[in-house]
C-alpha cells in the first residue's frame, strides 16, 4: 500500500472519531473547515499532490480520495441534519433567555397614500384611469396642447431634454391627447402619473407626480367642473372646504383657472401658510381649447370637455402638514413611517 493510500485511509479514520464525539454544530462545522474546505487536509495532502504521482498511481489514488470526499460530506450533512431536528432539547447550544429578534410590519409612502385617495375619490365619481409614458416627444408634451413655439416652458430650464428630439414629460397633460387619439367621446378619465421638471428647492423636486382629469361630452361645461372640484376637495381635504376659481392661463383651456380651496391651517382665517389670504392653490383647470380637439379629430362644434391637473406632492404636504417637499424622496423611515 503506498503512503498516500495509509494516509487517506487515516484521515477517515480520525474524522469517525472527531465526528463521533462532537456534540454541536460549531464543531461540527470546525470539523468540515479541517477535512474538506479549500485548505482542508484533503486538499492540501492529497488531492493537491496529484499530479506529482506516477500515470499509474494518479488514478488510484484519485479515486479513492474523492470517494472519501463523498463520504465525509454525507456523514457531515447527516449529522447536521440531526442537530438541526433536535433544537430545543439539551443538547444544543440554545439560548433561550437572548432577546427575540423584531420584525417590523412596513407602511405605505405618504405620498403612495396621498395618490391612493386622490384615485378613489374620482373613481368613486364614476372615472376611470389611464396612464401614459414619461418620456414623450414634443409633439404630445406641447404643440398637440396648442402651446407656441417660443413658450417659455419649452426652455431647456424647464424641461429635461433627451437624444432624438425626446424629453421627460413636464406635466400629465399629454395623456389627455394620447387618450382622446385612442377613445372616443364621451369620456371620464384622471390620469396620474410622475412628471420632470428643472427645478428644485423647498417646494420644487426634479420629480413629482400629478394628476390629470379630463372629461368630454356633448353638454359638459363650466359648472360641472366646479361640482367635481368642489366634492373632491371636500373629501380629500374637509367637509366644509370651499373652493375659488381665479381666471388664468393655460394654452390648452379656454377659459382657464387656477383652483384654490379654503386654507387647511387656518380655516380661512389667515395664516403664514397662506400668506394671511385665506385660500391655498391646489390646482389648475379649465375648458378644453377648441385647438386641442382639432388636434386629435373631435369636432369642437360637436363636444366640449373640462380638464384639470393637480400636484400630489402639494396635496399630501396640506393633508399632512409638511413643510418641505425633499422629505418625500430621502427615504428616512423615522419620517415616512409617521403616517397611516
Ligand atoms: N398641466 C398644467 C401644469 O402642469 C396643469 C393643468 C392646468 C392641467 C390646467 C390641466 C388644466 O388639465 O386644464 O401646470
Amino acid at each position: 500500500m503506498s503512503d498516500l493510500q495509509e494516509r487517506i485511509e487515516n484521515i477517515e479514520k480520525e474524522f469517525l472519531e472527531r465526528i463521533s464525539s462532537c456534540e454541536n454544530s460549531s464543531d461540527l462545522e470546525n470539523i468540515r473547515i479541517h477535512y474538506l474546505s479549500r485548505n482542508g487536509i484533503l486538499n492540501s495532502e492529497i488531492l493537491k499532490n496529484l499530479s506529482q504521482l506516477s500515470k499509474d498511481d494518479r488514478p488510484v489514488i484519485g479515486g479513492l480520495a474523492n470517494k472519501l470526499k463523498k463520504k465525509l460530506e454525507l456523514l457531515l450533512k447527516e449529522k447536521k441534519d440531526a442537530f438541526s431536528s433536535e433544537i430545543g432539547s439539551s443538547k444544543v447550544d440554545l439560548d433561550l433567555t437572548l432577546p427575540g429578534r423584531r420584525s417590523f410590519i412596513g407602511k405605505l409612502h405618504p405620498l403612495t397614500l396621498t395618490m391612493n385617495r386622490i384615485k378613489e375619490i374620482f373613481v368613486d365619481m364614476g372615472f376611470s384611469i389611464a396612464e401614459g409614458p414619461d418620456i414623450e416627444t414634443e409633439y404630445y408634451n406641447f404643440d398637440s396642447l396648442n402651446f407656441p413655439q417660443n413658450h417659455p416652458a419649452k426652455d431647456m430650464h424647464d424641461t429635461f431634454y433627451l437624444e432624438d428630439g425626446k424629453l421627460l414629460r413636464t406635466h400629465t397633460s399629454p395623456v389627455q391627447i394620447r387618450l382622446m387619439e385612442k377613445k372616443k367621446p364621451p369620456l371620464r378619465y384622471i390620469m396620474p402619473g410622475k412628471v420632470y421638471r428643472c427645478d428644485s428647492d423647498v417646494s420644487h423636486s426634479l420629480m413629482f407626480n400629478q394628476v390629470e382629469g379630463l372629461v368630454i361630452g356633448e353638454n359638459v361645461n363650466f359648472s360641472h367642473l366646479k361640482y367635481v372640484l368642489h366634492e373632491f376637495a371636500r373629501a380629500i381635504f374637509h367637509k366644509d372646504a370651499e373652493v375659488r376659481f381665479r381666471p388664468s392661463y393655460f394654452p390648452f383651456t379656454e377659459p382657464s383657472a387656477e383652483v384654490d380651496i379654503t386654507c387647511v391651517i387656518c380655516k380661512g382665517k389667515g395664516c403664514r401658510v397662506c400668506k394671511n389670504t385665506g385660500w391655498i392653490e391646489i390646482l389648475g383647470a379649465g375648458m378644453v381649447d377648441p385647438n386641442v380637439f382639432k388636434s386629435v379629430g373631435i369636432d369642437p362644434e360637436k363636444y366640449t370637455g373640462y380638464a384639470f391637473g393637480m400636484g400630489v406632492e402639494r396635496i399630501a404636504m396640506l393633508v399632512y402638514s409638511i413643510d418641505d417637499i425633499r422629505l418625500f424622496f430621502e427615504n428616512n423611515l423615522e419620517f415616512t413611517k409617521q403616517f397611516s
